[in-house]
């Protein structure tokens, strides 16, 4: 897609992060924080990307149009025995949502995945959440069940898919 380019984070675009995360807190109910945007500080965001950059198992993509972030995808590693897993998230501003950068970054996440010995990645979705579920089902998930009431927004309980997707064949440790 011209124009779009996708890089990894670095604790320099904190701040630019921040405010992309706050704007799309506003747009949809799918994600663990909403229109308060994410409650952190620029240090604690500087810190989390540099983390994510220093782990092998973890990593951060944003999505740049004109010097602006329109998009944001990380697998968060754990540790010990769930080392071989990480978790998956994802998002695309509204306005450029449908036009496959939400593929291009789950790309960029499957190969980061491939290349670094990650072999199970996980992730919740709302159950509704028709597009988010049609991606993950593209790039080959599959949907273990539903954890009910995984959100409480206001009084209204959500009930959420849980995902993977099994690399282990054909990895690269
Ligand atoms: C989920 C999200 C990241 C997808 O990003 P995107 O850039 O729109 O993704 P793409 O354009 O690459 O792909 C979207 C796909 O969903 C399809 N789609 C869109 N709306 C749909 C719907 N209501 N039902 C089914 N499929 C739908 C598109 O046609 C496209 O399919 P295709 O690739 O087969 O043509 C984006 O919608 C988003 O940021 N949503 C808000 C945050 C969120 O929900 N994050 C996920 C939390 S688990």
């Amino acid at each position: 897609m011209t124009g779009i380019i996708i890089k990894e984070a670095l604790p320099g675009d904190a701040a630019k992060l921040l405010e992309y995360a706050n704007q799309i807190g506003k747009e949809s109910d799918n994600l663990t924080y909403g229109a308060e945007g994410l409650t952190v500080s620029l240090e604690q965001e500087m810190e989390f990307l540099k983390k994510n950059a220093e782990e092998r198992h973890s990593v951060f993509y944003l999505a740049w149009k004109n010097d602006k972030i329109i998009g944001a995808a990380n697998l968060n590693g754990l540790s010990r025995r769930m080392s071989h897993r990480a978790g998956l998230g994802i998002s695309v501003l509204k306005a450029e949502w449908s036009k496959g950068i939400g593929s291009m970054l789950m790309q960029k996440l499957i190969d980061y995945a491939n290349a670094n010995g990650i072999e199970i990645i996980n992730l919740e979705v709302r159950s509704d959440n028709k597009a988010a579920i049609h991606l993950y089902q593209k790039f080959g998930f599959q949907t273990i069940g539903t954890s009910p009431a995984f959100f409480k927004i206001g009084a209204e309980y959500v009930d959420f898919d849980l995902m993977y997707l099994d690399l282990r064949e054909g990895i690269k440790q």
